[in-house]
């Protein structure tokens, strides 16, 4: 197995959920997980020319930036940019198994066709410096056999990529909606082993109902990475103890008092740059996850977004958590 990959535990990208105020949070309790942004649509990027989606706090390193499309011309505009914006990796994402994306043909539908997916991975690696990843499933809809997910890493692969995020179920592109589709499809953990097993030089990261830090020792034992989405979104503090478990450093020392006066400091700046309140306290939902007084917490970020007043709460927040 590759020693100490840098991809050995990462949080999954996550719509409406992983932004750059989530990522910040997150980096407050692990200095060393890699972070990733949510899928941002090269359409959005060329045509929308929305780039305030590629904002990110310079604390947030390393992060990768997630891109979903399928054109080659416009993978290779935005791969450029998001490498001027200071981002350490792009991801392509060949796993959302949406109809808005399946309509805009890139996301999990990518799976059919291994020989387009390498041309982009190609042609995005030729126009920057960093590294590009990709992040798919086992498999679509009936093509569900480990010999297509050999087959389909065997192709992509010969484009250069060495990073493949394995999201490890298949996808349904008809007839399951994207929450369904984390969670109905079963989970094929032995696939992406053998996936590692056949391809030892590949860096291969698993993904998809990892639970804890006891499950991802387990995983690491037969891949090079691990990569964690809901589970840390809902108890943020389960990283606390990845720097030394996995990273030989020095755990989290914050308290979540700590954690969360540290935040708040970071949401003051923030507002000062127009960024929204709720949108920056909805992530402090899961701090509190276990503790005694958990549900008031939660209650109480509510009223924050509510009043669209921190001030007055800060404290009362930071009583209800447990240290
Ligand atoms: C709300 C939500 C949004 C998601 N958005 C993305 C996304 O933008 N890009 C992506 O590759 N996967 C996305 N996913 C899938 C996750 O990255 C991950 O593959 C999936 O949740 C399984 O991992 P988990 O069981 O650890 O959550 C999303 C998942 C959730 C719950």
């Amino acid at each position: 197995m590759t020693k100490k990959s840098s991809h050995m535990f990462c949080i999954a990208p996550m719509m409406q959920y992983t932004d750059m105020h989530d990522r910040y949070l997150l980096r407050l309790i692990s200095k060393k997980v890699f972070l990733y942004t949510e899928m941002i649509a090269t359409g959005s990027l060329v045509y929308g020319k929305c780039f305030d989606q590629l904002e990110f706090n310079k604390e947030e390193h390393p992060v990768g930036v997630q891109l979903g499309g399928s054109n080659i011309n416009d993978l290779v505009e935005c791969s450029k940019k998001c490498e001027q914006y200071g981002y350490d990796e792009i991801n392509l994402n060949v796993g959302c198994p949406s109809d808005r994306v399946q309509k805009g043909k890139f996301g999990a539908c990518l799976m059919l066709e291994p020989k387009h997916v390498a041309e982009c991975l190609l042609n995005m690696q030729n126009v920057v410096d960093i590294p590009v990843s990709i992040k798919c499933r086992l498999g679509v809809d009936n093509y569900e056999s480990y010999e297509f997910l050999h087959n389909f890493v065997s192709i992509v692969s010969q484009s250069g990529v060495t990073t493949f995020i394995i999201h490890a179920r298949n996808g349904i592109l008809k007839g399951l909606s994207p929450r369904q589709n984390r969670n109905i499809p079963p989970l094929k953990y032995d696939y992406v082993y053998k996936l590692k097993k056949d391809f030892p030089h590949l860096e291969i990261v698993i993904n998809g109902g990892i639970k804890n830090l006891d499950e991802s020792e387990t995983h690491l034992k037969s891949v090079d990475g691990v990569m964690i989405g809901r589970a840390a979104y809902e108890n943020p503090f389960m990283l606390k103890d990845v720097d030394s478990r996995f990273f030989n450093k020095e755990s989290c020392t914050e308290s979540k008092k700590q954690v969360l006066n540290k935040y708040f400091e970071y949401v003051d700046r923030q507002l000062e740059n127009g960024h929204d309140l709720a949108r920056m306290m909805k992530h402090l939902f899961g701090l509190s996850r276990g503790d005694k007084h958990a549900k008031t917490f939660r209650i109480k970020v509510l009223e924050v977004i509510k009043d669209k007043q921190l001030q007055k709460h800060k404290k009362d927040l930071e009583e209800l958590l447990v240290y």
